[in-house]
């Protein structure tokens, strides 16, 4: 099924100089990039895109940690791009994600210690967790226009 997904790297993954290594990762994965863009957001859209998470202990450190700094944020279209990008991306805290995945091989902090400490989990990506959150995502981070349509290698040779 084809689906699209919502992918930002995050303050700290931006900072860390790992935009072209995760934006590899989805290429490589063939995971077609249909809109890119790198916004530092602000408070009002952040409590927006985080908004299922209002009630949670950690929601101000983690619209803090967001809003931080730019994050590159960018749509992908492809086979099940919502759980493809969420296996290529790991589990949340970077302590248990496996080693392969982004965030086990990149981030290090784990979420207990970011909530002792306030760091807001530093984990480096976010991807949409499922078909609607995707769906609402990229409405909120892309104009209509802002997204492509053309075709990659893989629709033509590997798929
Ligand atoms: P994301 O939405 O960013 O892709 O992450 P996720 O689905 O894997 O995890 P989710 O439960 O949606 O949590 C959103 C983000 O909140 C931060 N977090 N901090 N301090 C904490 O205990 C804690 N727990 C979660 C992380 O940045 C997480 O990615
Ligand atoms: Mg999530």
């Amino acid at each position: 099924m084809i689906e699209r997904s919502l992918v930002i790297v995050k303050p700290d993954g931006v900072e860390r100089a790992l935009v072209g290594e995760i934006l590899k990762r989805f290429e490589n994965a063939g995971l077609k990039i249909i809109g890119i863009k790198m916004v530092w957001i602000d408070k009002k859209f952040a409590e927006t895109h985080y908004a299922a998470h209002k009630s949670k202990p950690f929601f101000k450190e983690l619209v803090e940690f967001i809003t931080e700094g730019p994050v590159v944020a960018f749509a992908v279209e492809g086979v099940h791009a919502v759980d493809n990008s969420r296996r290529l991306v790991g589990d949340t805290s970077p302590h248990e994600a496996a080693p392969g995945t982004i965030r086990g091989d990149f981030a290090h902090i784990s979420m207990a210690y970011a909530s002792k400490k306030g760091l807001g989990g530093k984990n480096v990506v976010h991807a949409s967790g499922s078909k609607k959150e995707a769906d609402e995502e990229i409405k909120l981070w892309f104009k209509k226009d802002e997204l492509h349509s053309y075709t990659t290698v893989h629709e033509k040779h590997v798929f």
